[in-house]
Protein backbone atom coordinates (compact mmCIF):
# COMPACT_ATOMS: atom_id res chain seq x y z
CA UNK A 1 0.00 0.00 0.00
CA UNK A 2 1.21 3.67 -0.63
CA UNK A 3 2.30 6.01 2.19
CA UNK A 4 -0.88 7.95 1.59
CA UNK A 5 -4.09 6.55 -0.17
CA UNK A 6 -6.71 8.52 -1.48
CA UNK A 7 -9.01 6.12 0.39
CA UNK A 8 -8.48 4.20 3.25
CA UNK A 9 -11.33 1.85 5.33
CA UNK A 10 -10.10 -0.59 7.35
CA UNK A 11 -12.05 -3.02 9.39
CA UNK A 12 -15.31 -2.11 7.79
CA UNK A 13 -18.78 -4.16 9.37
CA UNK A 14 -22.09 -3.32 7.92
CA UNK A 15 -25.62 -4.39 8.38
CA UNK A 16 -29.00 -4.61 6.85
CA UNK A 17 -31.36 -5.56 9.53
CA UNK A 18 -29.83 -8.50 11.52
CA UNK A 19 -27.45 -9.96 8.45
CA UNK A 20 -24.26 -9.08 8.93
CA UNK A 21 -22.75 -8.04 5.34
CA UNK A 22 -19.35 -6.43 5.50
CA UNK A 23 -17.42 -8.83 7.45
CA UNK A 24 -14.44 -6.68 8.86
CA UNK A 25 -13.27 -5.41 5.30
CA UNK A 26 -10.32 -3.81 4.62
CA UNK A 27 -10.25 -1.62 1.17
CA UNK A 28 -7.73 1.22 0.12
CA UNK A 29 -7.43 3.25 -3.32
CA UNK A 30 -4.04 5.26 -4.14
CA UNK A 31 -4.34 8.54 -5.99
CA UNK A 32 -4.91 7.94 -9.27
CA UNK A 33 -5.57 4.47 -9.00
CA UNK A 34 -7.85 2.01 -10.73
CA UNK A 35 -8.94 -0.70 -8.92
CA UNK A 36 -11.87 -3.18 -9.09
CA UNK A 37 -13.86 -4.98 -6.88
CA UNK A 38 -15.15 -8.38 -8.19
CA UNK A 39 -16.98 -11.48 -6.40
CA UNK A 40 -20.29 -13.49 -6.95
CA UNK A 41 -23.80 -12.26 -6.62
CA UNK A 42 -24.43 -10.88 -3.32
CA UNK A 43 -20.67 -11.19 -1.92
CA UNK A 44 -21.41 -7.71 -0.99
CA UNK A 45 -20.10 -5.31 -3.83
CA UNK A 46 -22.47 -3.10 -3.81
CA UNK A 47 -22.65 -3.10 0.03
CA UNK A 48 -18.85 -1.51 0.19
CA UNK A 49 -19.69 0.81 -2.22
CA UNK A 50 -23.11 2.20 -0.55
CA UNK A 51 -21.20 2.26 2.76
CA UNK A 52 -17.84 3.88 1.65
CA UNK A 53 -20.34 6.84 0.27
CA UNK A 54 -22.66 7.11 3.64
CA UNK A 55 -25.32 5.32 2.31
CA UNK A 56 -25.40 2.25 4.73
CA UNK A 57 -23.88 2.66 8.24
CA UNK A 58 -20.48 1.45 8.89
CA UNK A 59 -20.27 -0.38 12.33
CA UNK A 60 -16.74 -0.34 13.20
CA UNK A 61 -13.44 -0.01 11.95
CA UNK A 62 -12.72 3.49 10.04
CA UNK A 63 -13.19 4.78 7.08
CA UNK A 64 -10.33 8.50 5.79
CA UNK A 65 -10.93 9.94 2.35
CA UNK A 66 -8.23 12.61 1.25
CA UNK A 67 -6.47 12.51 5.04
CA UNK A 68 -10.52 13.19 6.48
CA UNK A 69 -11.83 10.51 8.33
CA UNK A 70 -15.44 10.14 6.79
CA UNK A 71 -17.13 7.76 8.33
CA UNK A 72 -20.44 8.69 9.68
CA UNK A 73 -20.66 11.48 7.37
CA UNK A 74 -24.01 12.08 5.23
CA UNK A 75 -23.58 10.66 1.35
CA UNK A 76 -23.78 14.41 0.53
CA UNK A 77 -20.70 15.44 3.00
CA UNK A 78 -18.84 12.58 1.11
CA UNK A 79 -19.30 13.33 -2.30
CA UNK A 80 -18.04 16.80 -1.39
CA UNK A 81 -14.88 15.58 0.06
CA UNK A 82 -14.25 14.25 -3.22
CA UNK A 83 -16.29 10.58 -3.90
CA UNK A 84 -18.54 10.59 -7.17
CA UNK A 85 -20.96 7.81 -7.60
CA UNK A 86 -22.42 6.09 -10.45
CA UNK A 87 -25.29 3.41 -8.71
CA UNK A 88 -25.93 0.53 -10.25
CA UNK A 89 -29.48 0.79 -12.02
CA UNK A 90 -28.69 4.71 -13.21
CA UNK A 91 -29.96 7.51 -11.22
CA UNK A 92 -30.64 10.45 -13.55
CA UNK A 93 -33.66 13.01 -13.89
CA UNK A 94 -36.09 11.42 -16.49
CA UNK A 95 -37.67 15.02 -16.55
CA UNK A 96 -35.10 16.92 -16.96
CA UNK A 97 -32.70 17.49 -20.20
CA UNK A 98 -29.61 15.99 -20.95
CA UNK A 99 -27.72 19.25 -20.38
CA UNK A 100 -30.14 19.97 -17.45
CA UNK A 101 -29.04 16.47 -15.86
CA UNK A 102 -25.56 17.69 -15.87
CA UNK A 103 -25.81 21.30 -15.00
CA UNK A 104 -28.05 20.31 -11.91
CA UNK A 105 -24.50 18.31 -10.71
CA UNK A 106 -22.03 20.84 -11.39
CA UNK A 107 -19.96 21.28 -8.56
CA UNK A 108 -16.26 22.49 -8.14
CA UNK A 109 -13.83 19.61 -6.98
CA UNK A 110 -12.83 19.56 -3.20
CA UNK A 111 -9.41 21.45 -4.45
CA UNK A 112 -11.76 24.15 -6.08
CA UNK A 113 -10.72 22.45 -9.45
CA UNK A 114 -13.30 22.72 -12.40
CA UNK A 115 -12.19 20.16 -15.09
CA UNK A 116 -15.31 18.45 -15.35
CA UNK A 117 -17.48 21.02 -17.77
CA UNK A 118 -20.38 20.31 -19.90
CA UNK A 119 -17.98 20.87 -22.90
CA UNK A 120 -15.57 18.29 -21.39
CA UNK A 121 -18.53 15.60 -20.67
CA UNK A 122 -19.74 15.79 -24.39
CA UNK A 123 -16.27 15.50 -25.59
CA UNK A 124 -16.32 11.88 -23.62
CA UNK A 125 -19.37 11.02 -24.76
CA UNK A 126 -20.33 12.92 -28.42
CA UNK A 127 -23.48 10.68 -27.90
CA UNK A 128 -24.78 13.07 -24.88
CA UNK A 129 -24.47 16.42 -27.09
CA UNK A 130 -26.39 14.97 -30.10
CA UNK A 131 -29.15 14.23 -27.26
CA UNK A 132 -29.10 17.22 -25.10
CA UNK A 133 -32.28 18.94 -25.29
CA UNK A 134 -33.79 14.99 -25.25
CA UNK A 135 -35.43 14.38 -21.72
CA UNK A 136 -33.66 11.67 -19.37
CA UNK A 137 -36.58 8.90 -20.08
CA UNK A 138 -35.96 9.62 -23.44
CA UNK A 139 -32.34 8.28 -23.73
CA UNK A 140 -31.82 4.30 -24.68
CA UNK A 141 -30.04 2.23 -21.74
CA UNK A 142 -26.37 3.28 -23.24
CA UNK A 143 -27.28 6.79 -23.20
CA UNK A 144 -28.50 6.98 -19.19
CA UNK A 145 -25.85 5.22 -18.62
CA UNK A 146 -23.31 7.58 -19.69
CA UNK A 147 -25.05 10.20 -18.45
CA UNK A 148 -24.87 8.89 -15.09
CA UNK A 149 -21.17 8.90 -15.33
CA UNK A 150 -21.18 12.31 -16.79
CA UNK A 151 -23.47 13.85 -13.85
CA UNK A 152 -20.94 12.32 -11.40
CA UNK A 153 -17.82 13.39 -13.09
CA UNK A 154 -19.78 16.91 -12.97
CA UNK A 155 -18.68 17.52 -9.50
CA UNK A 156 -14.83 17.22 -10.17
CA UNK A 157 -14.63 13.75 -7.83
CA UNK A 158 -10.98 12.73 -7.18
CA UNK A 159 -12.20 8.96 -6.73
CA UNK A 160 -14.71 7.41 -9.07
CA UNK A 161 -17.27 4.36 -7.85
CA UNK A 162 -19.02 2.93 -10.62
CA UNK A 163 -21.11 0.23 -9.79
CA UNK A 164 -22.66 -2.56 -12.92
CA UNK A 165 -22.18 0.23 -15.25
CA UNK A 166 -22.20 -1.76 -18.24
CA UNK A 167 -24.79 -4.51 -17.29
CA UNK A 168 -27.61 -5.20 -19.67
CA UNK A 169 -25.71 -3.39 -22.53
CA UNK A 170 -25.03 -4.09 -26.48
CA UNK A 171 -21.34 -5.14 -26.15
CA UNK A 172 -20.63 -2.03 -28.64
CA UNK A 173 -21.64 0.40 -26.20
CA UNK A 174 -20.45 -1.79 -23.05
CA UNK A 175 -16.87 -0.88 -25.46
CA UNK A 176 -17.68 2.65 -25.09
CA UNK A 177 -18.13 2.76 -21.56
CA UNK A 178 -15.07 0.97 -21.04
CA UNK A 179 -13.17 3.22 -23.32
CA UNK A 180 -14.72 6.27 -21.66
CA UNK A 181 -13.37 5.11 -17.95
CA UNK A 182 -10.23 4.50 -19.31
CA UNK A 183 -9.84 8.16 -20.76
CA UNK A 184 -11.30 9.33 -17.14
CA UNK A 185 -8.25 7.22 -15.40
CA UNK A 186 -5.88 8.91 -17.79
CA UNK A 187 -7.01 11.95 -16.70
CA UNK A 188 -6.08 11.55 -13.03
CA UNK A 189 -8.94 9.97 -11.73
CA UNK A 190 -8.75 7.32 -9.18
CA UNK A 191 -11.55 4.40 -10.33
CA UNK A 192 -13.67 1.77 -8.46
CA UNK A 193 -15.28 -0.89 -10.81
CA UNK A 194 -17.19 -3.26 -9.84
CA UNK A 195 -18.35 -5.78 -13.37
CA UNK A 196 -18.93 -9.20 -13.73
CA UNK A 197 -16.52 -8.75 -17.14
CA UNK A 198 -13.21 -9.98 -15.86
CA UNK A 199 -10.84 -9.20 -19.27
CA UNK A 200 -12.36 -5.71 -19.47
CA UNK A 201 -11.44 -5.22 -15.49
CA UNK A 202 -8.15 -6.71 -16.50
CA UNK A 203 -7.26 -4.28 -19.17
CA UNK A 204 -8.61 -0.86 -16.76
CA UNK A 205 -7.36 -1.82 -13.10
CA UNK A 206 -3.96 -1.99 -12.05
CA UNK A 207 -5.84 -4.40 -8.84
CA UNK A 208 -8.68 -6.55 -7.73
CA UNK A 209 -10.29 -7.02 -4.93
CA UNK A 210 -11.89 -10.49 -4.43
CA UNK A 211 -15.11 -10.38 -1.93
CA UNK A 212 -16.92 -13.67 -0.79
CA UNK A 213 -19.54 -13.35 1.83
CA UNK A 214 -18.25 -9.80 2.80
CA UNK A 215 -14.42 -10.75 3.43
CA UNK A 216 -11.93 -9.59 1.10
CA UNK A 217 -10.19 -13.25 0.00
CA UNK A 218 -7.90 -11.75 -2.44
CA UNK A 219 -6.24 -8.05 -3.05
CA UNK A 220 -3.34 -8.20 -5.35
CA UNK A 221 -2.22 -6.65 -9.30
CA UNK A 222 -3.54 -8.13 -12.39
CA UNK A 223 -0.47 -9.86 -12.81
CA UNK A 224 -0.99 -11.80 -9.61
CA UNK A 225 -4.89 -12.44 -10.18
CA UNK A 226 -3.96 -13.79 -13.79
CA UNK A 227 -1.19 -16.31 -12.30
CA UNK A 228 -4.04 -17.50 -9.54
CA UNK A 229 -6.41 -17.98 -12.26
CA UNK A 230 -8.16 -21.54 -10.83
CA UNK A 231 -8.19 -19.55 -7.70
CA UNK A 232 -9.60 -16.51 -9.42
CA UNK A 233 -12.05 -18.44 -11.59
CA UNK A 234 -13.55 -20.65 -8.55
CA UNK A 235 -14.19 -17.61 -6.45
CA UNK A 236 -16.05 -15.88 -8.61
CA UNK A 237 -17.97 -18.77 -9.88
CA UNK A 238 -16.64 -19.38 -13.99
N1 LIG B 1 -31.44 -3.25 1.10
C1 LIG B 1 -31.13 -4.49 1.54
N2 LIG B 1 -31.78 -5.04 2.59
C2 LIG B 1 -31.47 -6.28 3.05
N3 LIG B 1 -30.51 -7.05 2.52
C3 LIG B 1 -29.84 -6.57 1.47
C4 LIG B 1 -30.11 -5.27 0.93
N4 LIG B 1 -29.27 -5.06 -0.12
C5 LIG B 1 -28.52 -6.18 -0.23
N5 LIG B 1 -28.84 -7.08 0.72
C6 LIG B 1 -28.21 -8.39 0.96
O1 LIG B 1 -26.85 -8.13 1.30
C7 LIG B 1 -25.97 -9.05 0.66
C8 LIG B 1 -24.96 -8.29 -0.19
O2 LIG B 1 -25.65 -7.63 -1.25
P1 LIG B 1 -24.93 -6.69 -2.29
O3 LIG B 1 -26.01 -6.03 -3.05
O4 LIG B 1 -23.95 -5.85 -1.61
O5 LIG B 1 -24.17 -7.76 -3.19
P2 LIG B 1 -23.41 -7.58 -4.58
O6 LIG B 1 -22.08 -8.22 -4.40
O7 LIG B 1 -23.45 -6.18 -5.02
O8 LIG B 1 -24.29 -8.50 -5.54
P3 LIG B 1 -24.70 -8.34 -7.09
O9 LIG B 1 -23.55 -8.89 -7.87
O10 LIG B 1 -25.91 -9.20 -7.22
O11 LIG B 1 -24.96 -6.90 -7.36
C9 LIG B 1 -26.86 -10.00 -0.12
O12 LIG B 1 -27.09 -11.12 0.68
C10 LIG B 1 -28.14 -9.22 -0.31
O13 LIG B 1 -29.24 -10.08 -0.40
MG1 LIG C 1 -24.32 -5.22 -6.63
Amino acid sequence: MSANPLLEARGIDAFYGASHVLRGVDFHVGRGETVSLLGRNGMGKTTLLRTLMGLVPARGGDIRFDGEDIKGRRPSAVARAGVGFVPEGRGIFPNLSVEENLIFAEREGPDGRRDWTRGAIYQLFPRLLERRANWGNQLSGGEQQMLTIGRALMSNPTLLMVDEATEGLAPMVRDDIWRTLRLIAERGVAIVVVDKNLDDLKKLCRRHVILVKGEVVFDGPTEELSARDDFVRSQLGL
